[in-house]
Parts: structure tokens; C-alpha cells; sequence
């Protein structure tokens, strides 16, 4: 179910200056609801000056480490990470929703796989968790790794990399990257982008020999390395991507296509095996907006299309999103939803949360 638990912070750690990963103590009784598949992530929420803020975050730990643990990294006037950068403690309390996300791929033990992720920034954290378990579940598999950040002291994890490195010598590659400070190649002097890939897939990587992609990252990082691996052979289903640090939340909005005037559309919205109705007016608002503000407690986290937290099906009417970069189009032909980004296109919509 997606509802918020309260969860005890057990440990903070200073990662870089503006990073810090949190661990939640998860009580014997909600261990099942915690556990968690490498790459998802987590719904915090709190009060800051009278304001209910949710956020969500990527874990950071492997399932192995039997840990709950996320990176919150601060962002210029980011309410959330500035708060948990600079005053959450040990022993203070958040809402927790049980993790989520689709950013994964099964691990089996007898695998021979080579994987290979790119991360920008904070966008290591679901790639480390991932990288990690993959290192240790399955002994015959390889992990490549370019990382780029802005300097070598706002590299994230980079001494949990490097030991990992010690560890899995035979079978981990990192190649770091950095935007604000000269390697002394320039190959690896700046941001990861397609020119650059072009040289890495011609000397570094063999695209030929990778079975699957993880790209973690702001959106034009994900969308241009996406595109050079496809061009260069490899299955969109092979290349799994998460957007971070995206401004989905402060872009414009794709126009929706629904006529103003007189617009009614009457919403029905299944949860929990509950079904609640309400009349829309605005074709503007989302449905999740307009749910919300009607008295419904739906979940979600980003309101930009984002996270995938708000998902639903529509069972009936016909809706349309302003933007989605969470599902699938196998998803969307199946009828999901982003519900923070849909619009009725009808007067009358079902949508359901518990499919
Ligand atoms: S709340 Fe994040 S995608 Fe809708």
C-alpha cells in the first residue's frame, strides 16, 4: 500500500560538502514493507515552516547491506535537501513511503553479464546501489562505469568506488569525468555527452559485448547517451534510464489538448479498494491536483512526471498526459497513467490506483 510510515533516522553521513546519506531504522514489523530491489527509491515527507514537503530519493544501498540508506544531495534552494543537509539529526523522524521504481534488472547468481551505467552527480545513487549488488549476486559479471561530476570533491561515494574497485579488480571499470577541473586528458575533461561517447564506444567499450545499459543523470545526459547506444545497436528494452535533477517540475508544460469552455468531467478514483467521486471543471489542473484538493489522499512525490509514484490505470474515458517520463510505452499503451501529469478528455474518467 502507498502510505506513508514514520521511520527513525539511525545514522547521517557527510558524503561530500553538500551530500548526505541518511539510514532509517525500520522496525522488525515493517521489515517487509522496506525491503527494496537495487535502483528504487524512497518517498520522504515532512513540515518545514507550516508546508507539507515531499520528496524522493534513491537508495543508496545494496539489499545486501540489509540497510535502508539514501543520498540527499543539497540543490540551490532545494527546501527539502537544504533541510537534510543542514538540520535533520540522528533521531528525528520522517514519513517514509516503502520504496519504489522501476529502475532495475533481475540479478541471478549464474549471470555473465557486462553491464555498463552512466551517472552525472547525484545520479550515482541508484547506479551504486545496482553496481554493488550486481558486483556481489552475481561472481561472473562485469560492471563498467562512467561517472561525470564537476570536481573531484563533489564526486559521490568516491571512496566506497574505489574499494570496490580493490575488491572486484577483474571485473569493475570506472572512468570519472569532470566538468570544472582539466584530468589531463581532455577526453575526460568535461560533461558526458554524445561526441564523447562516440570515442568511448569506439575504444573503451565494446557496445557489441553489453547486455544491459543504466543511465542516471539529468535529461539531456540520459537522452543523448541513449541515443548513441541505440544508434549504435542496442535495444531500447537493453537501456534502462531514471531522470534526476530534471526541471520537470518548473518546465512548461506541453500544451494538453482539451477544450476550456464548459468543460465538466466527473472523476471517479479507486484506492485501497475505495472509490471516491468528484466533478472537474478546470481541464488546466491534473488529476491528482484536482483529487487532492477534493479531500483524496493519493500518493506522490515529484508533480513532475518524474518519480511514477502518482501511477494509475484509466478503467474507463479517455485521458491525455502533459509530459511522462516515467512509464513505459508498453504501459501507456496498457493505459497507465501519470496521474500529476492527466487531463480528462472526456466527461467521464475512472482511474485506478490499485491496479
Ligand atoms: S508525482 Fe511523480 S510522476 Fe507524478
Amino acid at each position: 500500500m502507498r502510505q506513508f510510515y514514520p521511520l527513525k533516522v539511525k545514522d547521517i553521513r557527510q558524503e561530500t560538502a553538500d551530500c548526505v546519506s541518511v539510514a532509517f531504522a525500520v522496525p522488525q514489523e515493517e521489515a517487509e514493507t522496506f525491503q527494496f530491489i537495487q535502483g528504487q527509491y524512497i518517498t520522504l515527507r515532512t513540515t518545514i515552516s507550516e508546508e507539507e514537503i515531499r520528496r524522493s530519493y534513491s537508495i543508496c544501498s545494496s539489499p545486501l547491506d540489509e540497510e535502508l540508506r539514501v543520498a540527499i544531495k543539497r540543490v540551490p534552494d532545494g527546501r527539502f535537501s537544504t533541510f537534510a543537509n543542514r538540520q535533520l539529526q540522528v533521531g528525528d523522524t520522517l514519513d517514509v513511503m516503502p520504496p519504489d521504481g522501476r529502475f532495475y534488472t533481475t540479478v541471478k547468481a549464474e549471470n555473465e553479464k557486462h553491464y555498463l551505467a552512466f551517472a552525472a552527480g547525484s545520479g550515482i545513487t541508484p547506479v551504486f546501489s545496482i553496481m554493488k549488488t550486481i558486483l556481489q549476486a552475481e561472481p561472473k559479471s562485469k560492471f563498467t562505469l562512467f561517472y561525470g561530476n564537476q570536481r573531484t570533491e563533489s564526486i559521490i561515494f568516491r571512496e566506497d568506488i574505489e574499494a570496490l574497485k580493490n575488491t572486484f579488480l577483474n571485473r569493475l571499470s570506472v572512468y570519472y569525468l569532470l566538468s570544472q577541473e582539466h584530468t589531463g586528458s581532455d577526453l575526460f575533461s568535461g560533461r558526458i555527452d554524445r561526441d564523447r561517447c562516440q570515442v568511448f564506444f569506439k575504444h573503451l567499450v565494446q557496445l557489441n559485448q553489453i547486455d544491459e545499459c543504466f543511465l542516471c543523470g539529468p535529461e539531456e545526459m540520459i537522452l543523448g547517451v541513449r541515443e548513441e547506444l541505440l544508434a549504435n545497436g542496442l535495444q531500447r528494452e537493453q537501456v534502462h534510464l531514471e531522470l534526476f535533477g530534471t526541471n520537470a517540475g518548473k518546465r512548461k508544460k506541453q500544451e494538453v489538448n482539451v477544450a476550456d469552455s464548459d468543460f465538466q468531467s466527473e472523476i471517479s478514483i479507486q484506492l485501497d479498494g475505495n472509490s471516491f467521486s468528484f466533478t472537474m471543471t478546470n481541464p488546466q489542473e491534473s488529476v491528482l491536483d484536482a483529487a487532492l484538493r477534493n479531500g483524496a489522499d493519493l500518493p506522490f512525490a515529484c508533480k513532475g512526471g518524474v518519480c511514477c509514484t502518482c501511477r494509475a490505470k484509466v478503467e474507463e474515458g479517455e485521458a491525455e498526459m502533459a509530459v511522462n517520463y516515467a512509464l513505459e510505452p508498453d504501459e501507456v499503451e496498457a493505459g497507465f497513467v501519470l496521474t500529476c501529469q492527466t487531463h480528462p478528455k472526456g466527461d467521464r474518467l475512472v482511474v485506478n490506483f490499485d491496479a
